[in-house]
């Protein structure tokens, strides 16, 4: 079986898929959409259900991908056991009322025992227990009867709430006998750990109804889901996730920071360092999707996992923040997978880095009080906490409550949860009647906001607007966030990065830097040196609110660009071209698309083109809003995994582009200018990125370019129109040189031979010794002069130097006469070698060794004429 890194398993996957005419998509956000009965994305179906269900149609009737999930019901055995973790990736094949059972059994099969090389007599598959199509499938694919085994609906019909569902058939791997127990038929459905279940084919041919019966689907579809991490353990041979190549990465990391070693005897120390390898990996994903630490929902369970790892980083000793600092060693890994980890990794880094800051304030001070707690219960022969000391602890030094139910459980006490969420419930109330009261309660603020309003955006119409303040709080220790009733700042959203500019009150002058949206909500960050001056800003009062047009102005000239450039895409390389990512700043912008090879230099030349007269023909740019259906019988192009609402904006550039869009775009074409691409390449298998500048930056390009040609007919001493003439002339001349300096050396090297056999010493009755030291010559060269001395001279031992590129090289040869009296090549000069700092050898009769001090050549050869006098 081949050992194959995470990363290599999922490109192969995603390959075998893409081959077999599935479409690659991107792995969904792990904020589901469209779907309330979801918090955070689970498995590979879950992003696609809408296409399941038929409401939604899909890029295409095939797709593959691999999904970031996170799944909390087993956050408890994460870090006790090697097995368990939140965050993991799905590999799956997918079809929408296309293929069924068969090709996804077979192309399975070819998968696993083909690419992967799995050892096929150590697989088994299980089958609903009625389903004789399965069984026939398997067994045509060579799968001996007794390795088939049927399993009642609990382990072989998959089904979630009401809808499509169906039997699976699932994929196991035999460990062997010694994970095994003793039971003679241990098969699949035991629950022992030698059969290990790695990848799930569902065969959704039914809908479960309301009154609980199962109609049949008019389409069947597959879903498919193999745990990539599962499958890594088996590929790489080891028993524990954490011993998988890219988590032991991030282990590797928390060790090193924490100065421990790994399983070194320290059970505590292990569990801490897994889990806060596995939150690690979850938080950093969930941030990069855009997850902001609060007290609700999704932002919740990002609070307790920072939270919970934060702590456990305390119990290795690690002084202050450092899960900010090791979300790097989790990006490194996943980087290729998963752009969207580089390109927010400065993002990353300063939300954890708040997160870990605030609570880093009261850790402390809430662990002496809950030790506090412990004694008065331990002295009262109790083993409870009060829903109420939960709740302070909690409210006031920011626990979560399952933090503090973790560290009490290992004392043999329980938390009152039930009293605790009756305060809970109070404070809310409390603080829906009197939000204010709350303000200097830095843990409430950040689930306050969540509770208000939408912000109204008029940053499509105006660029000042004068507008209330609503919500003041703060971000973290020295930036403070502001929420208006309405604004004119684009928060970072849809690949376009947010405004900047001023808030102004009075005399008051506070510069915004950052601007970003949860929930519809806009808001203000203001940095440290603005930050006294924002606290100041009080409730209700009205302020001016005023964005820096002119970059605005840049934004809009590559964002609007970037939709000239999808579609001239889509009309050179083929419809399949869809865009899969964007970022547009006011410096540049990137765009990265589905594109299975490498572009052409016409192609990039012609897109190019294409871009460049659409911004001639000065085509007008309009928006609209209109029901989403509306937009789609327009043709508009949809971003493929984003989130729309009923009502979706639509920007259309003549009768060229049309695309949904929220961002803020230019009234026409020409008013970009110019465009110019900078680069193309591949950054994730069958994903393009092309980076380009917009308006005046391509002269800026232009520019360096001018300049770099200035310098170069300067250092040639040519005109401009002349360098290439020149270079193609001394290219020649080099060429004419090097031919030259190779005769020369030929015709040294003849006259050498003549010196070196004049040089030779004699030893002993007959052997003739010679040594010369070269420069600059080549080693095949010395090699050949060798033979040529040998050839003219009986019983000689030929020692040469050479430095090459300030690498010393020594040849060593023996005549053959010598040989089969005991003479050897390659001993001599392995142990000679070593007086110059080298090493090497070879065959009895030739050798070779490198060696690094010059000064030591000829005590190289004196050794070696030792060692044949000696012999
Ligand atoms: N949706 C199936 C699972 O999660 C493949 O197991």
């Amino acid at each position: 079986m081949d050992k194959l890194g995470l990363n290599e398993i999922r490109k192969k996957f995603i390959d075998f898929y893409t081959e077999k005419g599935h479409y690659p998509a991107k792995s969904a956000s792990l904020i589901p959409r469209n779907d309330k009965s979801l918090l955070i994305i689970n498995s590979g179906m879950a992003p696609l259900k809408a296409y399941f269900a038929g409401t939604e149609t899909p890029p295409s009737k095939r797709m593959t991908t691999c999904q970031k999930c996170i799944r909390t019901g087993d956050i408890d055995n994460v870090g006790k056991t090697s097995r368990h973790g939140t965050f993991f990736e799905m590999l799956g094949n997918f079809s929408f009322g296309d293929y069924f059972k068969k090709e996804s059994l077979s192309w399975g099969w070819e998968f696993i025992t083909k690419e992967l090389n799995m050892p096929k007599d150590k697989l088994w598959a299980t089958i609903y227990e009625d389903d004789d199509e399965a069984f026939e499938i398997w067994k045509t694919l060579g799968m001996p009867e007794e390795r088939i085994v049927r399993l009642g609906k609990e382990d072989n019909f998959w089904e979630i709430g009401l809808g499509p569902c169906g039997p699976c058939s699932e994929i196991y791997y035999d460990r062997g006998p010694e994970y095994g127990c003793d039971d003679e038929n241990c098969k699949p459905g035991c629950e022992c750990d030698r059969y290990i279940e790695f990848w799930n084919h569902v065969f959704t041919q039914y809908s479960k109804e309301v009154d609980g019966s199962y109609s049949n689907l008019a389409h069947p579809n597959i879903d498919t889901g193999m745990g990539l991490e599962r499958i890594a353990c088996i590929m790489q041979g080891v028993d524990s996730i954490f011993d998988i190549d890219t988590i032991k990465h991030t282990v590797d990391a928390v060790c090193k920071l924490a100065n421990i070693k790994y399983e070194d005897g320290n059970p505590s120390e292990d569990m801490s360092v897994r889990i806060i390898t596995d939150h690690l990996r979850s938080v950093t994903f969930m941030i990069s999707d855009g997850i902001l630490p609060s007290n609700e929902g999704r932002g919740y369970v990002l609070r307790r996992l920072i939270r919970r790892a934060y702590r456990h980083g305390k119990l290795l000793g690690i002084d202050g923040k450092f899960l900010s600092t090791l979300a790097t060693s989790v990006i490194e890994v996943s980087k290729d997978a998963y752009p969207e980890l580089l390109e927010k990794r400065e993002y990353i880094k300063k939300i954890l880095g708040i997160e870990e800051d605030k609570f880093n304030k009261t850790l402390d001070s809430g662990l002496n009080i809950l030790n506090e707690y412990i004694k008065d219960i331990k002295k009262s022969n109790d083993n409870m906490l009060k829903g109420e000391y939960a709740f302070k602890l909690y409210d006031t030094y920011g626990f979560p409550v399952e933090m503090t139910e973790e560290i009490l459980s290992d004392k043999a006490i329980s938390v009152d949860i039930e009293g605790f969420n009756k305060c809970m419930t109070n404070q809310k109330n409390l603080a829906r009647n009197n939000r204010k009261s709350t303000e200097d309660e830095a843990w409430k603020e950040s689930a306050d906001y969540s509770n208000l309003d939408k912000t109204i955006f008029t940053g499509y119409e105006e660029t000042t607007t004068e507008a209330k303040l609503i919500f003041s709080g703060d971000y973290s220790s020295n930036v403070r966030l502001l929420i208006y009733d309405k604004t004119p700042f684009y928060a970072t959203s849809g690949g376009q990065v947010n405004d900047t500019g001023l808030i102004i009150r009075g005399d008051r002058k506070l510069k915004v830097t950052d601007v970003i949206k949860e929930n519809g909500i806009i808001i203000h960050l203001i940095n440290s040196e603005d930050y006294n001056e924002a606290k100041a800003i009080s409730i209700g009062s009205r302020s001016k609110l005023i964005v820096d047009k002119n970059r605005r102005h840049k934004i809009a000239r590559g964002h609007s660009a970037t939709h000239i450039l999808h579609k001239a895409l889509k009309n050179v390389l083929g419809d399949h071209v869809v865009q899969a990512g964007s970022f547009v700043d006011d410096e540049y912008f990137r765009f990265d698309f589905n594109h299975y090879e490498a572009m052409t230099e016409d192609q990039i030349d012609e897109v190019q083109k294409i871009v460049n007269e659409k911004i001639d023909e000065f085509l007008p740019i309009t928006t609209n809003e209109m029901e989403i259906e509306e937009a789609r019988k327009l043709g508009a192009t949809a971003i493929f995994g984003e989130k729309y609402g009923k009502i979706v904006r639509v920007v259309k550039m003549g009768d060229f582009s049309i695309e949904f869009c929220g961002g803020t775009h230019l009234n026409n074409t020409g008013m970009i200018g110019a465009f110019k691409i900078v680069s193309e390449a591949g950054i994730a298998s069958g994903i393009r990125r092309i980076e380009a500048v917009v308006g005046t930056k391509v002269w800026e390009k232009l520019e360096l370019k001018e300049d770099l040609i200035y310098e170069l007919s300067n250092a040639l001493k040519v005109k401009e129109n002349d360098l290439l003439h020149r270079i193609n002339q001394l290219v020649i001349q080099n060429k004419d040189y090097e031919k030259e300096i190779r005769e020369f050396k030929k015709s040294e090297l003849s006259t050498s031979i003549d010196e070196i056999i004049s040089s030779a010493k004699n030893i002993g009755d007959n052997i003739k010794y010679m040594t010369y030291e070269f420069k600059d010559i080549e080693v095949e060269q010395l090699r050949n002069l060798c033979d040529d001395i040998k050839s003219k001279i009986e019983s000689s031992i030929i020692a040469l130097s050479t430095i090459n590129d300030g690498k010393i090289v020594f040849i060593l040869s023996v005549a053959d006469n010598l040989v089969s009296q005991g003479y050897n090549a390659g001993k001599m000069l392995k142990e000679s070698a070593k007086i110059a700092g080298g090493g090497g050898g070879g065959k009895p009769n030739l050798a070779q060794a490198g060696a690094k001090d010059r000064s030591k050549i000829k005590d190289v050869f004196s050794k070696i004429e030792e060692l044949i006098g000696g012999q």
